[in-house]
């Protein structure tokens, strides 16, 4: 394995931004190399230390991804190496942990896909009985299966906002019907198969949002991460019980332990900066990653 990454520093070429986990520059002006780092944010707030090994596996999980989706939408990878447009001294920093991708047009949709009823989609079905405006049957209970999985679209938000929640029908006035229509049936069609094979190998996938963009021919393409436990709602099935809160794969040691971190003998306030990491914070959610990247592809 690589060593740890908290943030690049590639001089070779222009930053085009950082996002909470990636870092992404421009490759000309037609490709963007994505470099995941191990940062890790939890309540929105990005931890000062690194999670050893979490760029890379998120990066193999989303290649995996593609991998077994590609009949269903065409995605933005390149299929050349990252290593090759960086400096030799700059690899370290890329290796197994990047994407170089088509840059696409971005569409200002983020494509929601619920399986399960988990987080704000439990709280708005106690309050109506709907999600996102999508009516559902009585009875369903916190971690219920849907009897169909739903698409609940959110526009994308600024930098720094929360992502708005929307109906099909404003996507409609965005896009247009066409793109609009498209864009739902793709992403539903892609989470059932993927919460399929997930599901064969233990792993549920609650729920999940996927990013799509126009190549320069108007084509629509899968692009950004896709079904990582960053992106997705990842459930050990082992765990999984109706009317209760399953623990996420990934970052629910973390959440637990920072509910009871303090900060000059105050419970921490869920605000930048957040409290120092213990090491055994560190490995376990490092060692939940890796067992994520190991089943799905075991
Ligand atoms: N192939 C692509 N072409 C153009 N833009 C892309 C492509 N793939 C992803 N993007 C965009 O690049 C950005 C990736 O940024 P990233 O996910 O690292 O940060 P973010 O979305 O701003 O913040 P967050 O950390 O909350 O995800 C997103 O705005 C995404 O929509
Ligand atoms: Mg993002």
């Amino acid at each position: 394995m690589t060593s740890a990454l908290h943030t690049s520093s590639l001089t070779s070429l222009p930053l085009l931004a950082r996002g909470k986990v990636r870092d992404n520059y421009a490759v000309g002006d037609d490709r963007i190399l994505m470099v995941a780092s191990d940062r890790i944010s939890a309540f929105d707030v990005i931890m000062g230390e690194p999670i050893p090994g979490k760029g890379e596996l998120l990066t193999q999980m989303a290649l995996f991804w593609f991998g077994q989706l590609g009949h269903i939408c065409p995605n933005h990878l390149t299929g050349e190496a990252p290593e090759s447009v960086v400096t030799p001294a700059e690899v370290a920093q890329v290796k197994g942990r990047s994407m170089l991708v088509k840059r696409l047009k971005p569409i200002p949709v983020e494509a929601v896909v619920r399986g399960y009823l988990a987080g704000s989609g439990w709280a708005e079905y106690q309050a109506g009985q709907s999600v996102c405006g999508v009516k559902l049957p009585a009875g369903l209970q916190n971690a219920s299966k849907l009897p169909e999985p739903i698409y609940t679209p959110a526009a994308k938000a600024e930098v720094g906002e929360h992502d708005e929640n929307i109906t099909f029908e404003k996507t409609v006035e965005m896009i247009g019907l066409d793109l609009a229509t498209r864009i739902r049936d793709i992403s539903i069609a892609i989470y059932k198969a993927a919460s399929e094979i997930a599901l064969a190998k233990g792993i549920i996938i609650a729920d999940t949002k996927f990013e799509f963009g126009l190549d320069k021919d108007g084509a629509l393409v899968l692009m950004d991460e896709v079904l990582t436990p960053d992106s997705s709602r990842y459930w050990p099935v082992e765990g999984y019980k109706v009317g209760a809160n399953p623990p996420s794969y990934d970052k629910q040691f973390l959440r637990d332990w920072l509910e009871t971190a303090t900060v000059d003998g105050k419970p921490w306030g869920k605000t930048a900066p957040a409290p120092k990491l213990p090491a055994e914070v560190i490995e376990k959610t490092a060692a939940k990653y890796r067992e994520a990247l190991t089943r799905l592809t075991a």
